[in-house]
């Protein structure tokens, strides 16, 4: 099942071979980027994997468009977390300081004018199962650079480790859990999706705003916002799209659709993004639910390609250097083990696209007709399935 599938650690093993020098991501696009992070609590929720039975918790990284002539100082910022980083080092037996070799280059200081988020538009992120937000920083990183804020969301006990400020963190047990009692799958899921409600309802506060956005004059239009997710938090994506109004798209980076209500069903724009190992053909989920995506919907494969082309993977492999190993390689495919820059921008183009489609209704060429574009991205036809 394609949602259980858990980021293996240990084929990031071979992204080095000894310790590596920083190695900067670069960032393009119109807009600089700013990376804040909160931690966010809903005193209404008891979280159902925490075997104290505390209050549900999220951990969140803020990333926010800021126009380049706005930003005065640029800085390299770790792309993993510290813990993050280590946990996978350890996990993965690698030498000390390879995954946090990795940099992202971030304004880190703005001019004088307060940020106003309410007119900027608002996409929310969901990671895979045993996987990490910031495993898609890059990617993120991308998409805000085009003028989007993106709230990644790392959901408690489900990612392979959650790092809050002044708490101890949180190691992933779910996916455990899910393996032995798939029952567990579609409660995930929802619990998931009531994450990303809850941070669409945090984000349209002010004073929750001005924990990423120091001095805001306004909380973001939560009214209007997107969502896009990878494995099982594309599942996220397509049941959060379902269940809250104020999402107006959903974009399924190779996730299965769990979850959904005997009459769930959406008029909303949704891509289901797939590979060729793993599409509409091999995932029963995605022809049984189709007929339910009422409105806009496409579902694209990009050839030679496997599960975590949708992670930042290929596009830390191509700037490593590194041919991956067969372990690391099969999951990328060949486009993502070759070719990682090109298929990372082939995904952020897609992405790009898609959200200015929900919010703004126009269709680009890459949308229409992928293929005249990026020649591995297949536009399928469902009417013939
Ligand atoms: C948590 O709640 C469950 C179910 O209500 C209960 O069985 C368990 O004892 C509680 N655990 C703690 C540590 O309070
Ligand atoms: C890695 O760093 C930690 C903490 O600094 C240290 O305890 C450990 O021995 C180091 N491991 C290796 C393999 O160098
Ligand atoms: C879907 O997956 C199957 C099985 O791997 C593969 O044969 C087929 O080519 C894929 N379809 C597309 C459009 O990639």
């Amino acid at each position: 099942m394609r949602s259980l599938q858990v980021t293996k650690w240990i084929t990031l093993a071979s992204l080095s071979y000894s310790a590596i020098a920083q190695i900067k991501i670069p960032s393009n696009g119109p807009y600089s980027v700013s990376i804040s992070t909160a931690k966010l609590t809903d005193p209404t929720r008891i979280d159902p994997w925490d075997p104290n039975n505390g209050t549900r918790s999220i951990m969140t990284s803020l990333f926010y468009p800021i126009p380049k002539s706005s930003c005065r100082k640029h800085c390299s910022t770790p792309y993993m977390s510290g813990l993050t980083a280590s946990v996978v080092e350890q996990t993965a037996g690698l030498p000390n300081g390879t995954a946090s070799a990795f940099q992202l280059d971030t304004c880190c200081k703005v001019s004088s004018r307060r940020p106003n988020p309410s007119t900027i538009p608002l996409v929310i992120f969901s990671h895979g199962l045993g996987s990490s937000r910031f495993l898609h920083s890059a990617q993120i990183q991308a998409l805000a650079a085009s003028g989007y804020a993106v709230l990644a969301i790392d959901h408690p006990y489900d990612a392979v480790v959650v790092e809050f400020p002044n708490d101890p963190p949180v190691y992933g047990t779910l996916a455990g859990k899910l393996a032995s009692n798939p029952g567990l799958i579609p409660i995930g899921a929802r619990l998931r999706a009531a994450d990303v409600t809850f941070a669409l309802n945090e984000l349209s506060k002010r004073k929750v705003v001005s924990l990423f956005l120091p001095g805001a004059t306004c909380a973001f239009n939560t009214k209007r916002a997107t969502v896009f997710g990878h494995s099982y938090g594309g599942t996220t994506s397509i049941l959060a799209l379902t269940s809250d109004s104020r999402l107006i798209g959903g974009f399924d980076m190779d996730g299965a659709i769990q979850g959904f209500g005997e009459s769930s069903r959406t008029k909303k724009p949704v891509i289901l993004a797939g590979t060729s190992v793993h599409n509409s053909t091999t995932d029963s989920s995605w022809r049984t639910y189709w007929p339910r995506l009422e409105g806009y919907k496409r579902e694209f494969d990009i050839q030679q390609t496997g599960h975590y082309v949708y992670t930042d993977a290929p596009v830390l492999v191509a700037l490593a250097g590194l041919t991956p190993p067969p372990g690391l390689g099969s999951q990328l495919g060949e486009l993502g083990s070759t070719r990682g820059r090109y298929v990372f921008d082939a995904i952020v183009s897609l992405l790009k696209d898609f959200m200015d489609f929900s919010f703004k209704g126009v269709e680009s060429d890459l949308l229409k007709n992928p293929g005249t574009v990026f020649p591995e991205v297949v536009d399928v036809e469902h009417d013939s399935l």
